[in-house]
């Protein structure tokens, strides 16, 4: 069997090592940034580093050196998550310097690079930006997200934990970007131990605040991967630091998702980047080829029919090729076959109407004989859709399952990588993401109806062309 089997094509993944959370997301001086958690060390002790993406054009994309390593006191046990705006003409990334002492005691550090052309950092002198955790928390104070306001007044929100060891997000604001004031707490929401990866911005109209909160107990559908990761649509009253909201709501409903960061692009459009990974899980079956994760698609947001919508970023079209059609045909209890659908690294778009089954959907990466496969199913008595990966291949198990409003009829973009299934359901109001490591020839595709018939209005699929330079 060739080596890097499970090497995506066109999803952004690690040369070497493991990745973690998208950092420093930014469109700066013409060139696209996606800044990353690198442990180059891997499996080694961990060495956080910030690696790096960029693009012109948001599909192609090439790896350059590592931006920022952890060298120096206040960041020696990893550069941890942050973000990158531009200031001043130059992009400034704020990151949290790690450090354990001796008796593995952690701090935090907020910090400042400063880069004049998005691929030379140096690290500000004066660092770190925020000495330690303030009164009340504890050193879980991390992940600082940056933005400018139209006065060009800054902003910034940190994950925090209380000393009572409940998670929160705090406020900071700044004149120069150098020196940050301590607002405090916008959000009183009771939601586990620890808040990651915060990220407040404004969407069509609303504020919202995407983050990752660790240690919610699984309620029925929801909240079933080791940790959460969501948003709160609400009013951010920025001047009294408080951000009235609605509930929580799960961003994704697969598996590995996790740690998203979205980015202002100048055509307006607020584009989402995700880890396709979850904390603490390191056992994938790339080990053995000395890499682990990757991250999602680029993804554009928008808040329309009462949720935040997420559909692949327009340029993701220009990396399809060899487009096929198929359809419309009937699936009457039972399954059929696509073979023009088969495909290692391919998207595929169909419309499925309900003619009376109990169960329909389809499976893909599957084996010849079926034994292997990652279904999508619809329940037409209780209408929800799951994601079942439970006869995946090497790695993964488990049900993921969202509520629809109807089954009569399902929209399914799905989009398929060496190692990964990224599913956008009636159009982006509901996302599947995970991880799947199909084990033999796993490339079939089909449609399956149980108790009744299911229509394949119409179907295509098209082959994604390589995306990476390596
Ligand atoms: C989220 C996270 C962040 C932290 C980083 C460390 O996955 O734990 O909170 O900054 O990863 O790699």
């Amino acid at each position: 069997m060739s080596k890097d089997r499970y090497r995506q094509r066109y999803h952004l993944s690690p040369p070497y090592g493991f990745m973690n959370d998208p950092n420093g997301v930014s469109f700066y001086k013409g060139i696209y940034h996606v800044f990353y958690q690198w442990n180059t060390n891997f499996p080694g002790e961990k060495q956080i580093h910030w690696g790096h993406f960029s693009s012109d054009d948001m599909i192609n994309w090439k790896h350059g050196k590592a931006v920022l390593a952890p060298v120096d006191w206040y960041d020696k046990n990893g550069c941890y998550s942050g973000s990158a705006i531009k200031y001043n003409d130059k992009l400034y990334a704020f990151y949290t310097g790690n450090v354990k002492d001796e008796k593995n005691i952690r701090s935090a550090y907020q910090c400042l690079a400063i880069s004049a052309d998005g691929f030379e950092f140096e690290k500000y002198d004066k660092n770190p930006l925020i000495d330690g955790a303030p009164k009340g928390y504890t050193p879980h104070y991390r992940d600082p997200k940056v933005w400018l306001d139209e006065n060009g007044k800054g902003f910034m929100v940190i994950g925090a934990q209380r000393e009572n060891r409940t998670g929160t997000v705090v406020l900071y604001t700044s004149t120069n970007m150098l020196d940050w004031k301590f607002k405090g707490e916008i959000s009183d929401k009771k939601l586990g131990f620890m808040w990651e990866c915060p990220d407040l911005f404004k969407l069509d109209g609303h504020d919202v605040l995407i983050f990752c909160p660790q240690g919610l107990e699984p309620e029925g559908d929801l909240y079933n991967n080791r940790y959460q990761c969501g948003y709160m649509v609400g009013n951010m009253d920025l001047e009294n630091g408080k951000f009235d909201s609605g509930d929580f709501v799960e961003l994704d409903r697969g598996f590995e998702f996790y740690a998203p960061q979205t980015v202002s692009l100048p055509d307006g459009r607020k584009i989402l980047y995700a880890w396709m990974g979850m904390p603490e899980e390191e056992d994938h079956p790339s080990v053995e080829d000395n890499w682990v994760h990757c991250m999602t698609m680029p993804r554009e947001l928008d808040i329309s029919r009462g949720k935040l919508i997420q559909k692949p970023v327009g340029e993701i079209e220009r990396l399809k090729e060899n487009k096929v059609e198929s359809g419309p045909m009937e699936i009457r209890e039972g399954h059929i076959k696509i073979p023009e659908f088969a495909g290692e690294s391919v998207n595929i778009k169909m419309l499925l109407k309900n003619k009376g089954a109990k169960e329909f959907g389809v499976y893909l990466k599957a084996s010849n004989d079926l034994q292997e496969n990652t279904m999508i199913k619809v329940n037409s008595d209780t209408n929800k859709i799951e994601l079942n990966r439970e006869k995946s291949g090497l790695w993964g198990s488990g049900i993921r399952r969202a509520q629809l409003k109807s089954a009569d009829s399902v929209e399914l973009d799905i989009y398929l990588d060496k190692s990964s299934v990224e599913v956008f359901v009636n159009g982006g109001e509901e996302v599947f993401t995970a991880r799947i490591f199909p084990s033999r020839e796993g490339i079939c595709f089909g449609v399956f109806a149980n108790g009744g018939a299911v229509e394949m209005v119409k179907g295509e699929k098209s082959d994604m062309k390589k995306s990476i330079n390596f």
